[in-house]
């Protein structure tokens, strides 16, 4: 469903190559996560799925069609969280939907009810500036996910968040994405979180990024974190960790 054909980018500020030659095929409904060092090209990686940049090479093909620019289909969860700042809690989850005029009689209501899960409840006529910045990301999460979009692609949508919420919201995360069933690209620095969730692991080298290695995590789902004890668990997250650690992998002394 999500093909990239050997995409390369570079961009021409500082002359950066940020991803070299990338080859990826991502089935419908498959959850794929991404995993590398800071400044892979992760989130380059993300950004050229959702049309936001143009590739320098290769190209990103969705359903058969190259991706020019952003999609109706496709949502994203930015790194940071990006809020419009008048608009509150509630008109900010609903707006894609108004924007591109698919808003309809239960949208409220369906935005309501994601934000209750979300632990936002009570917060939907607040502006994002009262909210603390994990949950001004769960507004973001709580966006995206109203779009019921095809392809989701979250870049460390966790990352703002406590180690508390960040769990509650990976297995909330699990429960919606078995009943939308869409593509999802989740990239994170977690190796646990990309276990437990992803169907595969992508593993990317350091720049120029290039597809390491993919790792098939053969847990059975629905995942919890039980299984995060389990050998299975244990061995992938263990050659993921050989993978970025390379020969480096820190040890006590
Ligand atoms: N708009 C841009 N202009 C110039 N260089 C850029 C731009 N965006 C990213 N880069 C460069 O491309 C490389 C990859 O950046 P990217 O943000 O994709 O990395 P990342 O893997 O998401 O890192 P992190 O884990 O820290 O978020 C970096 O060297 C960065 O400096
Ligand atoms: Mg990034």
């Amino acid at each position: 469903m999500i093909r990239l054909e050997g995409v390369g980018k570079r961009f021409a500020r500082g002359d950066v190559e940020a991803l070299r030659d990338v080859s990826l095929n991502v089935a419908p409904g498959e959850f794929v996560a991404i995993v590398g060092a800071s400044g892979c090209g992760k989130s380059t990686l993300l950004r050229l799925v959702a049309g936001l940049v143009p590739a320098s090479s290769g190209r990103v093909v969705l359903d058969g069609t190259p991706v020019v620019g952003p999609r109706a289909d496709t949502a994203m969860v930015f790194q940071a969280p990006t809020l419009l700042p008048w608009a509150d809690v509630l008109r900010n989850v609903t707006f894609p939907l108004r924007l591109m005029k698919q808003a309809g009689g239960d949208t409220e209501a369906r935005a309501r009810a994601l934000l209750e899960t979300a632990g936002l409840k009570g917060f939907e006529n607040r502006l994002p500036k009262e909210l603390s910045g994990g949950m001004q990301q769960r507004v973001a999460i709580c966006r995206a996910l109203l779009q019921q979009p095809r392809v989701l692609l979250m870049d460390e949508p966790f990352g703002a968040l406590d180690a508390l919420t960040r769990e509650e919201m990976s297995i909330e995360l699990l429960r919606i994405w078995s009943g939308l069933r869409m593509a999802v690209l989740f990239v994170t620095h977690s190796i646990s979180e990309a276990v437990l969730l992803a169907d595969r692991v992508v593993v990317m080298s350091p720049r120029p990024g290039r597809v390491a290695e993919v790792i098939e995590v053969g847990l059975p789902r629905p995942r919890g974190f039980e299984q995060e004890g389990t050998p299975e668990f244990q061995t992938a997250a263990q050659r993921i960790r050989a993978l970025i650690y390379g020969e480096r992998v820190p040890r006590a002394a």
